[in-house]
């Protein structure tokens, strides 16, 4: 039987989707708010936790979304209805693609932003702007940029031209080629900059606060926290995944090859953190510092140290690239579905959905100047779009993803999907995706909805 094949082309090997999926995978998650939230969660306890929680549901969740992409080399929103109706149910299970969709341009409408400031950091870190500030002058520095918002526009506009053109490009041409440079410089940059920090001579402290195990910190919000975090760090319930593996090749098998994209994107969140605790111990700041630990702790810490200027401006760059490879993969759903339902080029597609992620990214980053007054349920537009994706939408479409893949999908097509025989290590895969999963999927929703509104 002739292979099916997606219209938009597939990865040339495995390592190709395996370096594409992990470029998804490790971005602003991982090397901004893995390394703040294990901080303020107490370091190695937190850590642990939430490496279980990566095996036990991100690792199933993602094989079940890699399985259903590959099975209909489709569009998320495609693929979910043709796998639904080859296995007998109704096609409208392609509404959970469609808020996949949707989540995808609310995501990106604040990463950009967030990814706007690493490209001002980018910046400002070359000019040496930073060298020998203090503390206030750095929260001087970011305020000012947040409350600047042309500054703010020209930067978020430059995030979305270059995710536009790499996406326009295709998959071959555009997505498979950025992984090919990109994917190497991210590692190289990490591990110049692991090796800069273990030169800081506060190694051994980072690497306590990381692992060393300390129950009495271990908090049931902060498991509730490294749940939702594994959830977000694999790009897994708004079709990310889903898009790359229907360009899989047909030969790889799918439960090693996420086992290997979930390893990598963890190892590279342990080696962020481990790059940046030192650098924050040696300059004895405080691990604690939350979202700003990247925006002020770092320049001030980078600012005082010898070769300050160029590892900063290396480490800005890092997070830029990693920002970069992870957009692209929150633009390919919806991109690929306009060419496949709307007979639209991908040139076409990619520029109305860029018009369409700047126009609601504007609404994101004037949350911060011109609309700081608007709210919606108390929150400004940058936190509506982050908590409504983070804390609602990618966790329900992780329940339906799972509970599709384990209940409604035939057993006989995942078991020739994953190309596994009906032994032990499928049923590992069988409980995980019928029962864990979802199960603990469901709880941090339902806690997290309700300590929202309990306030
Ligand atoms: N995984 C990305 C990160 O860690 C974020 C992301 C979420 C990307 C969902 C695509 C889809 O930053």
């Amino acid at each position: 039987m002739q292979e099916k094949q997606s219209i938009h082309g597939s990865w040339a090997n495995r390592w190709i989707f395996i370096l594409a999926a992990t470029g998804s995978a490790v971005g602003l998650g991982n090397i901004w708010k893995f390394p703040y939230i294990t901080g303020e969660n107490g370091g190695g306890a937190f850590v642990l936790v939430y490496l279980v929680c990566i095996l036990l549901v991100g690792v199933p969740i993602m094989m079940g979304e890699v399985l259903i992409g590959r099975r209909a080399r489709q569009s998320p929103i495609n693929a979910m209805r043709e796998v639904a109706k080859e296995s007998g149910h109704s096609g409208k299970w392609s509404l959970v693609g469609l808020m996949g969709v949707l989540s995808g341009f609310m995501i990106f409408s604040f990463y950009s932003v967030v990814a706007g400031w690493v490209l001002y950091y980018i910046a400002g870190m070359g000019k040496g702007d930073f060298v020998g500030i203090g503390g206030e002058q750095a929260g001087a520095i970011f305020n000012g940029l947040l409350g600047d918002w042309e500054s703010l526009l020209i930067w978020h506009t430059v995030f979305v031209v270059m995710v536009m053109t790499v996406v326009a490009g295709g998959v071959n041409k555009g997505l498979e080629r950025a992984t090919r440079i990109m994917m190497p410089a991210l590692f190289v940059l990490l591990l110049v900059l692991l090796g800069y920090s273990m030169n800081t001579g506060h190694f051994s402290d980072g690497w306590n606060f990381l692992f060393e195990f300390d129950v009495s910190k271990l908090s049931w919000n902060a498991v509730l926290v490294a749940l939702g975090h594994s959830f977000f760090t694999l790009s897994l319930g708004m079709g990310a995944i889903m898009a790359y593996g229907s360009y899989m090749p047909k030969k790889a098998s799918i439960g090693g090859t996420v086992l290997t994209i979930a390893a990598m994107d963890t190892l590279v969140a342990l080696i962020a953190g481990l790059a940046i605790f030192p650098i924050v111990f040696a300059n004895g700041m405080d691990p604690g510092a939350g979202p700003g630990l990247m925006f002020v702790t770092l320049p001030v810490a980078f600012g005082q140290m010898a070769g300050g200027q160029l590892f900063g401006f290396l480490f800005f760059l890092l997070i830029g690239v990693a920002a970069w490879t992870s957009a692209i993969s929150l633009m390919e759903p919806a991109a690929a579905y306009m060419v496949e339902n709307f007979g639209m080029s991908r040139v076409t597609s990619c520029v109305i959905l860029a018009l369409t992620v700047w126009g609601l990214g504007i609404l994101a980053l004037g949350s911060f100047n011109f609309m700081s007054d608007f709210t919606l349920f108390g929150m400004n537009t940058f936190d509506f779009l982050d908590f409504a994706t983070a804390n609602i939408m990618l966790p329900l479409g992780g329940i339906f993803i799972s509970l599709f893949a384990g209940w409604f999908v035939k057993k006989k097509v995942s078991l020739d999907e994953l190309a596994m025989e009906e032994n032990g290590l499928f049923y590992l895969w069988y409980i995980s995706i019928r029962f864990i999963a979802p199960l603990a999927v469901s709880i941090i929703f339902v806690v997290n909805l309700y300590q929202k509104i309990a306030g």
